[in-house]
């Protein structure tokens, strides 16, 4: 497995990377088992798998956790060593964003609202960072998880507009959330909670999957929301940022219950973490 920093050297390695498709798996480091679920899956896409790690400064706002954001790449890369992955891209931001750098890629639309009204710019600067790891890479198939819903369809909708061939848009896969015991979704910021708020937000997932419930067993939506949004309260968190039902594909916000493909879509705040998770709410 190599590790790579230097653009030229990615180059030269990817060129090197023959016989059969090659997977990419951006991340930000911090990696978890949700993280190596990506990777496995990536396996049974391709015969090669790169694994990018970078924490991205674009996708972070003026007061987020970009310094605190946990780093640990020797870790990182001994847990990629025993996943068998081929390659490691981690350059420097200097690397990624060189002297002059002055390009970003806005996608309208499914980047608005949710995380992108809490967040402003994120988008932008994910849109921005994984359209140049494709184009550095230049992978056959590229994988992100669903934890990360609005992300997905933001990379999905780029990679369509952009008409993008490596990888086509219709190569870019979501992977099922990974979830502790008590169904918390895996996630690198969990590491900021306490061990009290730890346990609290386990109500999470479970709000989430009774709303679900409710609004597939016919109850009214903004009564399930409603709802959904007091257990959270009433449960230790101390705010909800959204709490939606949208259309999986064009995050359009629905009212009443789905009748094609839909996600519950949640993001709510416990001491001073804010956490994300989302489900499939209508299957279609
Ligand atoms: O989901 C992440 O870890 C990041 O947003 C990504 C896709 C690697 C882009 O920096």
């Amino acid at each position: 497995m190599r590790i790579i920093h230097r653009l030229d050297e990615l180059r030269k390695a990817r060129a090197a990377l023959k016989g059969g498709k090659l997977a990419l798996v951006p991340t930000m480091g911090a990696l978890h088992d949700g993280h190596l679920a990506l990777v496995r899956e990536a396996k049974w896409h391709a015969a090669r798998v790169v694994v990018s790690i970078f924490v991205n400064p674009r996708q972070f706002g003026v007061n987020e956790d970009l310094d605190a954001y946990p780093r640990q790449l020797e870790r990182d890369c001994a847990l990629l060593q025993t996943e068998g992955v081929d390659l490691i891209w981690a350059p420097t931001a200097e690397e990624m964003y060189r002297e002059g750098y002055a390009t970003n890629v806005a996608v309208a639309g499914v980047s608005e609202g949710l995380c992108g009204a809490a967040r402003p710019g994120h988008f932008d600067g994910v849109a921005t960072v994984v359209c140049k790891l494709f184009n550095q890479v230049e992978p056959d198939v590229a994988l992100f998880g669903e934890k990360d819903w609005q992300q997905l369809a933001v990379i999905r909708r780029m990679a369509r507009d952009l008409d993008l061939r490596r990888p086509h848009a219709d190569m870019v896969f979501g992977v099922p959330t990974v979830r502790e015991q008590d169904g918390l979704a895996l996630s690198s910021r969990n590491a900021y909670l306490s061990a009290e708020d730890r346990a609290r937000a386990a109500v999470l997932p479970a709000a989430i999957k009774k709303a679900v419930a409710e609004i597939s067993g016919g109850k009214p939506v903004a009564e399930a929301l409603k709802r959904l949004r007091a257990a959270l309260l009433s449960g230790g968190f101390d705010a909800v940022d959204y709490a939606e039902l949208r259309d999986a594909e064009t995050l359009v916000e629905l009212t009443e219950r789905p009748t094609d493909h839909a996600r519950l879509l949640v993001a709510a705040r416990i001491g001073g973490t804010r956490l994300i998770d989302n489900m499939e709410a209508w299957s279609g």
